[in-house]
């Protein structure tokens, strides 16, 4: 007897088993002269990867840049252990440091160092302002000659973690592709130059190389019906899932209208994805587009006072049924956008602070779910 054929069915690709995707592109999308290096990220999924919607971030699973790795570990004088070498490459954070590797070093080193490290590890503000801005390097040049067992090093450090991304373009624009719009973290602190672990790695991949994600689908943030208008609020790295959606509505054709409002630094350097958004608006896909350029005059204009010159026809459209997304930093950017939307309901709807409040909160968020925001 031939045995029964089992259902083919697509793989669960998740942050433990992730899918060895293909680097495709790794461009700059900052132009000459800008202080920020924002990368356009295209990862080849194939027919094989998992599948997304608008709306869905991407998980990546990073991993350590050799140098860094070799750094510390000739540091310690084991930069022979390759299981080490690559037990610390992929799963230990080396570009931060916990307090638990700074207290096992205090208590290891010796002299005038054992006494500095210890003293600062006796004091948890001290420990605090320590760990801040340090790597496991810059700890190991405060204690020279500290010697640790290679078997109990990647259990005195945190453990790596993947990262999210908004995905930035349409599953259907190319089919078997997803793009991402990664901003590089890089600092300088105790005179050496550090990055971001996820956005480093991303930023110092070449052409073809393997890179492990995984899709995380998104509970809320989904366009809404194809008749709807959408207003999309996502300065820097929040426009990503908006070219997705400006992607998306002018493939499949769908009738609501669509206004942005982007903003950072330089018009002339930070207008991320500028040529695709002025192409949209010609061919009649993007039906309004408001920018703020914050460093481009003395004073600064971010996304929420473009919203408020625009509040009387913002309140249109939200009266009109629009929906309204916001991406992006969660910190500022997100509360202060949240203020503004309540000044201009306040302001173009006739209501009391209060009532303001009650509408955005209650009716538009909650009730109607309109007031969608993928922020971190
Ligand atoms: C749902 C979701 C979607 C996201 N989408 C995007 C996206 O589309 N694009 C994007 O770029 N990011 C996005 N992010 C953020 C992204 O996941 C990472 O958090 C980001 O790339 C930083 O990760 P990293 O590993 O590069 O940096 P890490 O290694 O985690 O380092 C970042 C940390 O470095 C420290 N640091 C930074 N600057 C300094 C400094 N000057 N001095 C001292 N310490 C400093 C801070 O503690 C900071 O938290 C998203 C996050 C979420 C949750
Ligand atoms: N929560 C987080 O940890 C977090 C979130 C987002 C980004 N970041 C980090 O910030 C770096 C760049 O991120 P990004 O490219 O996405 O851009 P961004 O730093 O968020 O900046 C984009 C634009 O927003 C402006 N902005 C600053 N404060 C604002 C506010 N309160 N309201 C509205 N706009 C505001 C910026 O202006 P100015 O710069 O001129 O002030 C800039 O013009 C990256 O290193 C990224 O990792 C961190």
């Amino acid at each position: 007897m031939s045995a029964t054929p089992t259902p083919t069915s697509t793989p669960a690709f998740n942050r433990n088993n992730p899918f060895s995707s293909k680097l495709r592109e790794n461009r700059r999308l900052n132009q000459h002269g800008s202080s920020k290096d924002t990368r356009h990220i295209v990862i080849e999924l194939g027919s094989d990867g998992p599948t997304y919607v608008c709306g869905d971030s991407l998980g990546v699973v990073p991993r350590n840049p050799e140098s860094l790795v070799r750094e510390f570990t000739e540091k310690l004088g084991l930069h022979e252990d390759a299981n080490l070498h690559e037990t610390l490459a992929t799963s230990a954070i080396l570009n931060r440091v916990g307090k638990k590797f700074v207290k096992t070093v205090a208590e290891k080193a010796s002299g005038p160092s054992r006494d500095k490290l210890q003293a600062i590890c006796a004091d948890e503000k001290k420990l605090d302002e320590y760990v801040f801005d340090r790597d496991v390097v810059d700890v190991l040049h405060d204690a020279p000659g500290v010697h640790l067992e290679p078997s109990e090093i990647p259990g005195l450090l945190n453990k790596i973690a993947p990262r999210l991304y908004s995905i930035a373009s349409s599953p259907d624009h190319r089919r078997g592709e997803v793009h991402l719009t990664v901003a590089l973290v890089q600092y300088t602190s105790h005179g050496r130059n550090k990055r971001g672990l996820a956005s480093g790695y991303l930023a110092d991949l070449p052409d073809q190389a393997k890179v492990p994600v995984y899709v995380q689908p998104t509970r809320h943030f989904h366009l809404p019906p194809a008749d709807k208008d959408i207003i999309m609020v996502g300065p820097g790295t929040g426009i990503a899932p908006f070219r997705a959606f400006l992607q998306h509505r002018a493939q499949h054709g769908h009738t609501g209208r669509n206004w942005l409002f982007f903003g950072d630094q330089h018009a002339k350097s930070d207008f991320l994805y500028g040529d695709e958004f002025s192409a949209a608006q010609k061919a009649g896909h993007l039906h309004k587009l408001s920018t703020a350029f914050s460093r481009d005059q003395s004073e600064k204009i971010y996304v929420q006072h473009r919203m408020e010159q625009e509040g009387a026809e913002l309140w249109k459209w939200l009266e009109s049924g629009a929906y309204f997304y916001v991406c992006g930093d969660a910190k500022r950017m997100a509360k202060d956008v949240h203020a503004a939307l309540l000044q201009i309901v306040s302001h173009h709807g006739g209501k009391t602070p209060e009532q303001a409040d009650e509408w955005v909160s209650v009716t538009f968020a909650k009730t109607e779910k309109r007031y969608l925001k993928d922020v971190y």
